[in-house]
């Protein structure tokens, strides 16, 4: 029996989970059931992750402490958790003595070891919050193209990336404020030193995905860099221990406690089963988990996104290797999530909370709809709202559901419950038993994909077989009792079969199917058992068909509960949020627009101080615009066929002045002037009376 120990990435405590995030715990939440489904001990651990400055922001937003914070948050993902049928061994916190021990440990291995070092840094520090300031939470102009707001790691108009403190004009999201350099002594992790054991390390056979495997060696290539583990005050998280007297308290980078924290819940974990007799939930030795001279015993596999492969496939072997603690036996990466082919947006709500999926569809087509669409590949996975329907209408409900549903009534009715004593058709039965094999595999790659298809293949064969055997007509004939029966009988014990192939991914609707087959056992051994001369219950629809007003109503309160929380932006979020600006800037999924997003356009009275053609642009006029700010817009307007330069020079005219600027050949267009008609056959620049204030918003 393997013993394997399996975690999902750490989610963040300052939000809510969302669909998201799903991807990756109904993955994984699969792989675990398939395996512990083939016999195998298998320990599925996760916890929040509870430092960082994020979420000491967000308690402070929230009015709480971060202790409060983080337990409120941690209550919410489990229950969410629990909706989507997620099922962890064990569920901690990165805040925990645990972790604290683990974390301090390893800190004091790699210090001893010589490879951690310090130097003072210089970097941008809020004044008013009296804060150093994370890449995120600094705004400024693009020191290439000078693009407006843009954060402090790299411009999202021209792709630079550059340092915080590069950016001209910063302020601090935080307070508004203009930050100021300041120095302070960090604490680094001498990653360098580690390159030649994770070359080799990445490259073992099995250890990563061929695509990750690649693209560490770009980074190989680029050369590693130190790593900074520590932040100044004020912080939360844990104080790096055996700092000099006398010197201010510096505390780990959420980073680096971060994936201790699988260690950690886990160990929790061992203290809890310490006792325990039950082989559902059996004693387990930490040791044979973490230790080095061990790793042969056991196995450990994380499942993350593509985003943090750096953190799990260098940083954190490094650092377990460093203390003579096991690495990973594998690092598996999935893709991230678009919905309708575009990233998650709160605007055309398609940034969908768990809570809000399961107040109006079942958890469990989400997980079947995941399990269609995921592979061992990291590709991103797209939710078509669509094809979900669709998907799910078919195969779960007309393929899979349909086998019992047609064939339960009779064997109730007729036949007071019981299944015919001999399988009239062992050759049907035996082909798909023996699809079982392929099946297996492709769970255990992670070819949920694959192991869907084949899953479906075998419902069409028994559809097949009711189909050209017709029950329902042989019925109608003096007779044919016992025939009917058999038939019946074979299309239940082939949906038995069906079950056990996607019990890890239909965890209730299979719990449903065992109390209506009247059985307790599911595993996939059990495959190769008929149920014969057995009793069987009444049937109950075990799947609805999903209805479109079900999906409109997920995206219309998804809307909504932006309305109602509209949450400031920290730590993850904040990406999300980057990542949904962008999504904005091409809203084409609908021909209206709400209120909201109609308010969010910035239209301003401006004045032209000169108007040019573009050498090389047959199409556009540029435009310096005065739009009352305390530096001329330039700002390029695809006019040229309709327009001499000096019909508009002097003019007041309507610039959109939030428009993200964009990147052109020419250079950058900060803005847009608004004109009517037909693009092709004529348009007219809207211009305003001249007594119109410069600088005044439209709207
Ligand atoms: O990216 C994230 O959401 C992190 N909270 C994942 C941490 S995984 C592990 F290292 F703890
Ligand atoms: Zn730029």
């Amino acid at each position: 029996m393997r013993q394997i120990l399996v975690t999902s990435a750490l989610p963040y405590a300052n939000g809510p989970i969302h669909l998201g995030h799903l991807v990756e715990y109904i993955q994984t939440d699969i792989w675990v059931r398939a395996m512990k489904a083939q016999g195998h001990q298998v320990t599925y651990v996760c916890a929040d992750d509870a430092h960082g400055t994020a979420i000491m922001l967000k308690a402070e937003a929230n009015g709480v402490t971060p202790e409060q914070q983080i337990a409120n948050v941690k209550a919410s993902h489990e229950a969410d958790f629990s909706k989507f049928l997620i099922e962890f061994d064990n569920y901690y916190s990165t805040h925990s003595d645990e972790n604290r021990e683990f974390s301090e440990l390893i800190y004091r291995r790699l210090n001893a070891e010589g490879h951690i070092s310090t130097k003072d840094v210089e970097q941008l520090f809020d004044p008013e919050k009296g804060l150093f300031l994370a890449d995120r939470f600094v705004k400024g102009e693009c020191p290439k193209c000078a693009a407006k707001d843009q954060y402090g790691d790299n411009c999202e108009v021209c792709g630079t990336t550059y340092n915080a403190t590069e950016l001209k004009n910063p302020f601090s999201t935080l307070s508004g404020a203009a930050p100021v350099l300041k120095s302070s002594k960090h604490y680094f992790f001498d990653l360098p030193k580690f390159t030649e054991f994770l070359q080799q390390w990445t490259r073992d056979e099995g250890r990563l995905q061929p695509s990750i495997a690649n693209k560490l060696q770009e980074w190989f290539d680029a050369g590693l860099a130190s790593w900074d583990i520590s932040r100044d005050a004020p912080y939360f998280g844990f104080k790096i221990p055996d700092t000099p007297e006398g010197e201010p308290d510096k505390y780990f980078y959420v980073w680096l406690d971060a994936p201790v924290g699988y260690m950690a819940s886990f160990k929790n974990l061992c203290e809890q089963r310490k006792e325990s007799s039950d082989p559902q939930t059996p004693a387990l030795n930490f040791d044979d988990y973490w230790l080095a001279q061990n790793q042969h015993k056991t196995e450990v596999y994380h499942f993350i996104g593509k985003d943090i492969v750096y953190f799990h496939a260098l940083f954190w072997p490094a650092m377990l290797s460093g203390s003579e603690l096991r690495t990973p036996t594998g690092v598996f990466a999935h893709g991230f999530l678009m919905v309708n082919g575009e990233k998650m947006s709160k605007s055309r709500g398609t940034f969908i909370k768990a809570e809000t999926f399961t107040e109006h569809l079942h958890p469990e087509y989400l997980r079947y709809y995941f399990a269609s669409k995921l592979s061992d590949k990291v590709e991103d996975i797209n939710l078509d709202f669509e094809d979900f329907m669709q998907k799910v209408n078919s195969d779960m409900v007309g393929k899979v559901v349909n086998i019992a549903s047609r064939s339960a009534g009779f064997i109730v009715k007729k036949y007071n419950g019981l299944l015919s004593a001999d399988c009239t058709e062992p050759e049907l039965l035996a082909e798909i038993m023996r699809a079982g094999d392929e099946i297996a595999s492709a769970y255990e790659n992670r070819e949920f994909s694959r192991a869907m298809r084949l899953i479906m293949q075998c419902a069409d064969k028994a559809n097949e077989y009711i189909d050209d055997k017709k029950p329902w007509a042989m019925a109608k004939v003096e007779g044919n009792e016992q025939a009917v029966q058999d038939v019946c009988s074979v299309a239940i014990n082939i949906f038995r079969q069906l079950m056990v192939y996607l019990a890890p991914v239909l965890p209730e609707l299979t719990d449903n199917a065992k109390a209506f087959l009247n059985i307790d056992d599911l595993s996939f051994a059990s495959r190769h058992q008929a149920l014969l001369d057995h009793k069987i219950n009444k049937f109950k629809p075990l799947m609805q068909r999903i209805e479109q007003s079900q999906i409109e109503a997920v995206v219309e309160a998804s809307k909504e509960s932006l309305e109602r929380t509209n949450q400031p932006s920290t730590g993850d979020q904040a990406v999300n949020d980057k990542a949904e600006s962008n999504n904005n800037k091409d809203s084409k999924d609908s021909n209206y627009i709400g209120i909201e997003d109609f308010a969010k356009v910035e239209m301003t009275v401006a004045h032209v101080l000169e108007c040019s053609y573009v050498e090389g642009a047959d199409k556009l006029l540029q435009f310096i615009l005065d739009v009352g700010e305390d530096k001329p817009r330039n700002v390029f307007s695809g006019i040229r066929k309709f327009y001499e330069p000096e019909q508009l020079q002097d003019k007041k005219v309507i610039c959109v002045t939030n428009l993200a600027p964009r990147k052109m050949k020419f250079g950058v267009s900060e803005g847009m002037i608004l004109s009517s008609g037909d693009p092709k056959t004529g348009l007219t620049v809207i211009t305003l009376p001249d007594d119109c204030t410069v600088g005044d918003k439209l709207g």
